[in-house]
């Protein structure tokens, strides 16, 4: 059995002050919800405040990014070793808007896997098509390649520190949906990949997320579906009430 796991991405959103109030709400939603396990990341600047709030909670706390090399001349980045030493469990990697955005690619996104690996890390690596690679009927192709690329040169007991998130890019912020069906048909696909990467056994253990205008009222379908195994949550993380509703959709009680 897999564990639900729900993972808030902030974004650039939140200063100090909301951050603090939301990260205590999210906490008492976490224990009240001991099935799900229960990520937020904040944006680098609240991450101090967030992890002193989270200390003794259930709730892991991860970076939005991070570079690729454990220390240097690289001004404006983190190195895993930092956001390790800082507190941090988790990191997440290759989202679509550090790709379409910052010129994440899956070379990048693999460098930045291994490097999160050696610091220690717990790692959501997101993969996702665009608009225009679903309607070219691309999207096996497109998250095969970024899946393979991004994961190359893992093996089973790396992935043990892995969760993938799907994202379709054409999902993500703008209230469309992939239909439970459709993420479903995608995830049972990643699932079967990641059984060439390592073993059926340790494919069979991965939790695959599902990320893309989540929210209360879409969660309990997504999450009925054999392959989704949670969810990677942008604007509905924002709100506390929206949040727990996702938590409470997440599993069955
Ligand atoms: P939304 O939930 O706002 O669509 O964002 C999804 C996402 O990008 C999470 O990483």
């Amino acid at each position: 059995m897999r564990k639900p796991f729900i993972a808030g991405n902030w974004k650039m959103n939140m200063l100090n002050e909301p951050a603090v109030a939301l990260a205590k709400a999210v906490a008492e939603a976490a224990k009240a919800h001991p099935g799900v396990e229960v990520a937020v990341a904040p944006p680098a600047t609240s991450l101090a405040v967030v992890l002193d709030v989270l200390r003794d909670s259930p709730v892991a706390v991860a970076t939005q990014n991070c570079h690729w090399e454990s220390e240097g001349a690289f001004t404006g980045e983190l190195s895993p070793e930092m956001i390790k030493d800082m507190g941090c469990s988790h990191v997440i990697i290759g989202h679509s808007e550090r790709r379409q955005y910052f010129g994440e690619t899956d070379e990048t996104v693999n460098q930045k896997v291994h490097a999160a690996l050696r610091a220690g890390l717990m790692l959501i690596v997101c993969i996702g098509e665009t608009l225009e690679e679903r309607e070219a009927a691309k999207t096996f192709e497109v998250l095969e390649r970024q899946l393979r690329k991004g994961l190359a040169g893992l093996d089973d007991v790396a992935l043990a520190s892995v969760t993938i998130a799907y994202e379709p890019v054409w999902a993500i912020g703008t209230g469309l949906t992939a239909t439970p069906e459709q993420a479903q048909e995608v995830h049972a696909k990643l699932r079967a990949w990641l059984g060439d990467l390592a073993s059926e056994e340790r494919a069979g253990q991965m939790r695959i997320q599902y990320g893309g205008s989540v929210k209360p009222s879409n969660v309990k379908e997504l999450m009925s579906q054999p392959d989704i195994d949670g969810a990677l949550v942008g604007g509905a993380s924002l709100k506390p009430d929206s949040f727990a509703g996702i938590l409470a959709g997440s599993y069955m009680s």
